[in-house]
């Protein structure tokens, strides 16, 4: 598709179907080139008066068309590259339509393909489309019986959605087995599969006593990879029917591991379809946290078969209806495990892992999203192309609007509002209005003074506020008064439309206060109106609730005798940026001393971004700059806090991303901030080497590996020390690396060592590692991710070495995986290669996104997007950084995902 035909789609145009579409038949006679699919389509209108029957579609054609079993001539439709119509149509009929398909030749994953020697299909958003005449929209809901055949030597399972019914031998060597999908679906929830497998299966008992099938199938020979995944989508069923009361539907529920996929997995009815990088994972093969991944993945997709099919959305703009929901529930599902068995300190500083990564992985992705050209409310106004909108926003952000409400009516209030969402509309496609007003209902039962119509703001506006601080202390009154003011500016389409006026949000906002020498002080408000959170308090953090819902309010407590410091934000209750003016010996306290986990790592963050923004500076000026002594103070205290556990310790001693870090400069100078957040590292390392060695020492985890988050813990304090000790240059660590590197007993240590010596090593030992680890995992594709990966980010990686990987005979760019673990993540994580001065990062950016475009445009689309801030670095870059994304536009043939993406960012 081109620009010219992929106009923009309003939220505001959208127009109910007028069928109702009572049954769908479908006949799939797999083969590599040639597949045939029939479909036979029971339509009935929903008015007396006849309508135009529209039906969508992309490069098919139509082989033949019949209607109540006559067949039509050319006259009585209208047929388009994108759409048939039918006109006038009414009452009931029946629609049969064939199609032909040349799975082999399909580059794109998107419809029906080959991968490996297998069939598999992807439908979200608009896949279906791709293998027959439908209307493909969210909201056009079915029963579908689904006959599939194919060769029963090459292809010994045939799995499609729903319930086998029968399978049976045919001539000339095929089979065919029919399925049936009891539950109304929309068309993207489509699946069928088709190949030679391992299977690991289990049945297992609902809360309701009924016996369901769990099944993981993978590549032959994957088997002993595949106990993880089973584990976790056991743990997923009962972790739904214990939080959410909600139990499986289906008699039995498949996950089929996939080489080539577009992003991560996909939740279609009983079927889902995974990146065989989410459902693989052994000690040998996975890092902790791809088995962390697996899990959570796992929990994503099992929990969308109820938040995303059971209800499902009216339109696409309504993604954040699932995906936002179902991201909330797959991190409360990963924070319960994490702690699990712990006493309530420990539990509480696990949680708090999980909210830091989850907050870390939000402001890199989606604060710069939201603050660039692609900037969008996580419920969209508009969209050329619906692929670009599976966004960090839609997801994460969407996740943060859905835990907000969470923390506004407490858990318990959430459940209720939950049980009235499914009362209300189970076997719906609804939008995420709907969903407010169940938790809304809720709500103002317990608030009956309240609503959430200004809490709704939240959909329909994008951006991340600021909220500005400023604390009065009145010695006299012995009174303190926290003022709030929020400040959010327009961005994106905001900026260009006209008359739009941005309102205040309503911001949760938790807030405690410490004395100067680091003690909780309980807060008396005068007013009353901040509310006690509903978590437990097992330090007595005294957090109290604010909520914000005007540009300004204060609060004012009592009884405070000595100026205290504040610890806002707590637990990151809302997605916004704090503004207020600490002075270091503060944030230090905060550092060692806040009783709210997350809190306390936010305040080793601050000082640790001071440090490091203000060498970027000096740097610059081709000057020196010494660490402060406060801050190297608080980075040892809490090196050798041994009441801390590892892995809380491992997140409190890692320095902000570059990405934090950028999005704190104004113009970003990505060289010069790589530089100087290496140069804390290396003087971290050498100022502590005695704490990092015996950290290093003290953290090993002898034994059977198990990917448990006490010793995934300890196993990333112990890789942390020893990056920080090699970034130092310390011999004796180098050398621990390379010991490290021949004995270790699982994938997290191997992978630590070697990065540690691709990174920090210079001599023969380096290039020896890195032929070593490929000569042994050359036959693990994911595994060769991986080692790809490693060296695209080293730190000495050009673009000439990216260059000569690509040459390597195991690259490809037709696979998703392989391509991200090359060339996105040199573009997205290795800021001195990629935005080197002599504009080959870019140059290499332009070919591989032309290069990746014709093969695959959403996963170009994906790539083009590393650009989308060009306009707020430093002027020699930016001028480069503009002309590569004007050579992308001109470029003729475009596919209209990539065009979308760059012509919005130079509209900036
Ligand atoms: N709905 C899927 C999820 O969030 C992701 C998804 C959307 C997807 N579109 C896709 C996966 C296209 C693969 C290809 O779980
Ligand atoms: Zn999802």
């Amino acid at each position: 598709m081109t620009e010219e035909n992929s106009p923009t789609v309003y939220r505001s145009d959208y127009q109910p179907y007028p069928f109702t579409l009572d049954a769908v038949a479908l006949n799939v006679e797999l083969d590599e080139n040639r597949t045939v699919v029939t479909s036979t389509l029971s339509f009935t209108a929903k008015n007396a008066a006849p309508a135009d029957l529209v039906l969508n579609a992309e490069d098919i054609s139509l082989d033949a068309l019949h209607l109540d079993g006559q067949p039509l001539g050319a006259d009585a439709y209208e047929l388009t590259p994108d759409l048939l119509v039918i006109a006038q149509l009414s009452g009931s009929f029946e629609l049969r339509v064939q199609t032909t398909l040349d799975p082999a030749a399909n580059s794109l994953f998107m419809g029906l393909y080959k991968s490996g020697s297998g069939f598999f299909t992807q439908c979200e958003a608009e896949g279906f489309r791709r293998i027959t005449y439908f209307p493909d929209r969210p909201d056009v809901m079915s029963i579908y019986t689904v006959t599939l055949s194919a060769d029963k030597e090459k292809y010994p399972y045939l799995l499609s959605n729903g319930n086998l019914v029968s399978s049976t031998d045919l001539p000339d060597g095929r089979h065919q087995a029919v399925w049936h999908d009891p539950f109304h679906k929309p068309s993207y929830l489509f699946a069928l599969v088709a190949g030679d497998f391992d299977v690991r299966e289990k049945t297992v008992k609902t809360h309701n006593g009924r016996d369901v099938l769990l099944q993981i199938y993978s590549d032959k020979g994957s088997r002993d990879k595949t106990e993880w995944a089973l584990a976790s989508l056991e743990r997923s069923l009962v972790w739904d029917e214990k939080r959410f009361g909600l139990e499986l539907d289906l008699d039995r529920f498949m996950i089929v591991a996939v080489r080539d996929f577009n992003m991560g997995a996909m939740e279609n009815k009983g079927l889902n379809i995974f990146n065989s990088g989410y459902v693989l994972a052994d000690p040998d093969t996975a890092t902790d946290a791809n088995f962390s991944a697996v899990e959570a993945v796992i929990g994503h997709e099992y929990f969308h078969n109820w938040t995303g099919n059971r209800v499902t959305c009216r339109d696409w703009f309504q993604l954040s209806l699932k995906e936002g929901l179902t991201v909330f529930r797959d991190q409360e599902f990963t924070a319960d495990m994490m702690a699990a068995g712990l006493d309530d300190q420990a539990a509480a500083s696990a949680r708090a892992v999980k909210r830091i990564d989850d907050v870390s992985v939000l402001r890199a992705g989606q604060f710069p999203e939201d603050a660039g050209p692609m900037a969008h409310p996580i419920r969209p106004d508009s969209y050329e192309s619906i692929g670009n909108f599976y966004t960090a926003t839609v997801y994460e952000k969407g996740a943060e609007v859905i835990r907000m409400q969470h923390t506004l009516l407490g858990a318990h209030g959430f459940r209720d509002g939950m049980d009235e969402y499914f009362r209300r509309h189970d076997g719906q496609a609804v939008t995420c209005d709907d969903f407010v007003n169940a938790m809304e209902y809720v709500y103002t039962k317990s608030h009956p003074q309240r609503d959430l119509s200004i809490f709704r703001r939240w959909y329909s506006q994008a951006g991340t506020p600021r909220v500005q601080v400023t604390m009065n202390h009145d010695a006299a009154q012995q009174t303190v008064t926290l003022t709030l003011s929020q400040q959010t500016p327009l961005v994106g389409v905001e900026k260009i439309r006209k008359d739009f006026v941005k309102k205040p949000f309503h911001i949760p906002f938790a807030v405690g206060l410490l004395s100067a020498d680091g003690q909780p002080l309980a807060l008396n408000e005068i007013n009353d109106s901040a509310s006690q959170l509903n978590t437990p308090d097992p330090k007595g953090e005294h957090t109290r609730l604010l909520e914000l819902t005007e540009q300004s309010q204060s609060w004012t407590f009592t009884g405070i005798a000595t100026k205290p410091v504040p610890s806002l934000l707590r637990d990151f209750s809302a997605p916004v940026i704090v503004q207020y003016e600490w002075t270091e010996k503060e944030l230090a306290v905060l550092a060692q001393s806040d009783p709210n986990p997350f809190a306390r790592w936010e305040a080793g963050q601050a000082l640790a971004t001071r440090e490091i923004l203000g060498l970027t500076n000096a740097l610059q000026k081709g000057e020196q700059a010494a660490l402060s002594e406060t801050f190297v103070q608080v980075w040892k205290n809490n090196l050798q806090d041994a009441g801390l556990d590892a892995g809380y310790r491992a997140r409190l001693l890692t320095l902000p991303s570059e990405k934090f870090l950028a999005e704190q400069m104004d113009p970003i100078e990505p060289v010069w901030l790589s530089r100087a957040r290496q140069a804390v590292r290396e003087n971290l390392g050498k100022v502590a080497a005695t704490e990092w060695t015996a950290t290093l020492q003290d953290n090993d985890t002898p034994g059977t590996y198990s990917p448990d988050p006490i010793s995934a813990g300890r196993r990333s304090l112990k890789n942390l020390a020893l990056s920080y000790l090699m970034a130092a240059g310390d011999e004796a660590a180098c050398q621990q690396a390379l010991v490290q590197y021949q004995a270790a007993q699982n994938m997290t240590d191997c992978m630590g060592a070697l990065g540690a010596i691709v990174n920090y090593h210079h001599g023969d030992k380096r290039q020896e590692a890195i032929v070593d680890f490929y000569e042994k995992w050359q036959h693990n594709p994911l595994v060769i991710d991986k080692w790809f990966a490693l060296q695209a980010t080293a730190a000495d990686t050009r673009t000439e070495t990216i260059r000569g990987l690509m040459a390597h005979p195991a690259f490809s760019l037709r696979n998703p995986n392989r391509a991200r673990s090359l060339i996105f993540q040199f573009c997205i994580n290795n800021a001195e290669g990629f935005h080197n001065q002599d504009g080959s990062g870019y140059a290499l950016w332009t070919e591989a996104v032309l290069a990746l475009d014709s093969i695959n445009p959403e996963v170009a689309s994906r790539l083009a997007r590393v650009m989308d801030n060009w306009a707020r670095y430093t002027p020699a870059l930016q001028s480069q950084m503009k002309s590569s994304l004007e050579q992308v536009r001109d470029h003729e043939g475009l596919s209209s995902n990539v065009s979308e993406i760059v012509s919005k960012a130079l509209r900036i």
